[in-house]
């Protein structure tokens, strides 16, 4: 019996300029570019086994038989890599997150990033950096952001090969931290595969994609030259965008709670003192607060007082996506 195993992990990453709507929703071709940074610490490592004595796919999250959704999903991703390669075995994908899952944490783009180059790898492919991203690109969006190193750039690109994600600066680069407020365990109600559908219905988001170039050039030069100041605004403008078109799609997406307020509210605070701090959401409640290794600590404690805050979660920026193992 042949089988064909390689191991992957991949960081998730956090989006200062966001993405949220398609122009092409089954390519998963975005309506703008975004710029992200991965973070160190939080890793999903997944292992994909071609066997020629398995019947169907199987996939294992955390020990346990996953949901048909999310079956599906990776499905979708591995008749990908067998379209490519003509391999025709079934396939046992196991992964493990070392965050807590369910805590609204973005993990299917850690997820999908660690799938596409372990199950590429394990079907003898060798892609090369664009060429992992654009597939991680098709399991989900954000997913393309965290195949390359550090601080990251995703062109949007207007077709398969032209959409895929670039590092812009190495981990090191920049000592950011993103303390991540969580003030809700649970998985959001609506997902962003649902929630990018309905960005098209708000007023909002056509001139929210117009000015992304704009905002993009600003957050990229602000990275590029350390300035927190213009990061920071940049970055909390952008989050009030997407949520602006959230708010105004049809139906209408409220992903924060009081609790987000509160801690929203605290950060113009404590950057007007002078700490250096600012703060961005994705499709969850929980505060991504984004401040420099010196003020972790401080912003740790202070955040930690705010009424509905249940702790939180610290990354530095992280690297690319790796193979650990691979055999046959
Ligand atoms: O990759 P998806 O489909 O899970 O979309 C990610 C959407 C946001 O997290 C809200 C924004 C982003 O750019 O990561």
């Amino acid at each position: 019996m042949n089988s064909y195993t390689a191991t992957a992990t991949a960081h998730p990453n956090i989006a200062f300029i966001k993405y949220w709507g398609n122009r092409n929703a089954s390519l998963r071709i975005p309506d703008n570019g975004s710029i992200s940074m991965n973070l160190n610490g939080l890793v999903t490592k997944t292992t994909v086994t071609f066997r020629e004595d398995s019947e169907e796919d199987v996939l294992i999250l955390n020990g346990k038989s996953a949901s048909y959704d999310a079956l599906q999903r990776v499905r979708s991703m591995l008749n990908l890599v067998r379209t490519i390669t003509g391999i025709k075995q079934a396939a046992c994908v196991e992964s493990e997150n070392n965050f807590p899952t369910g805590a609204g944490i973005a993990s299917s783009a850690a997820a999908f990033a660690a799938l596409a180059a372990a199950a590429s790898k394990a079907a003898g492919l060798d892609l090369d950096e664009p060429a992992l991203s654009r597939l991680a690109r098709h399991g989900s969006g954000s997913a393309c952001r965290s195949i390359p190193s550090g601080f990251v750039e995703w062109l949007p690109g207007d077709d398969d090969l032209s959409s895929y994600a670039i590092s812009i600066a190495p981990p090191q680069h920049w000592n950011l931290v993103d303390c991540i407020a969580i003030v809700r365990e649970l998985p959001k109600s609506v997902g962003s595969t649902t929630g990018h559908g309905l960005a098209p219905t708000s007023p909002l988001q056509a001139c929210r994609v117009t000015d992304a170039p704009r905002r993009l050039e600003i957050c990229r030069k602000a990275i590029l030259e350390r300035d927190f100041d213009t990061f920071a605004k940049i970055t909390e403008l952008d989050s009030n965008l997407m949520h602006a078109v959230m708010m105004t799609s049809t139906p209408s997406l409220f992903y924060w709670s009081p609790a987000s307020l509160k801690v929203m509210a605290a950060t113009s605070r404590w950057r007007a003192d002078g700490i250096p701090v600012c703060y961005t959401l994705d499709a969850g409640p929980n505060v991504h607060l984004i401040t420099t290794t010196e003020y972790v600590d401080t912003i740790k404690k202070q955040v930690q007082e705010i009424q509905g805050v249940q702790r939180t979660l610290c990354a530095t920026p992280g690297g690319p996506v790796s193979l650990t193992l691979s055999s046959d």
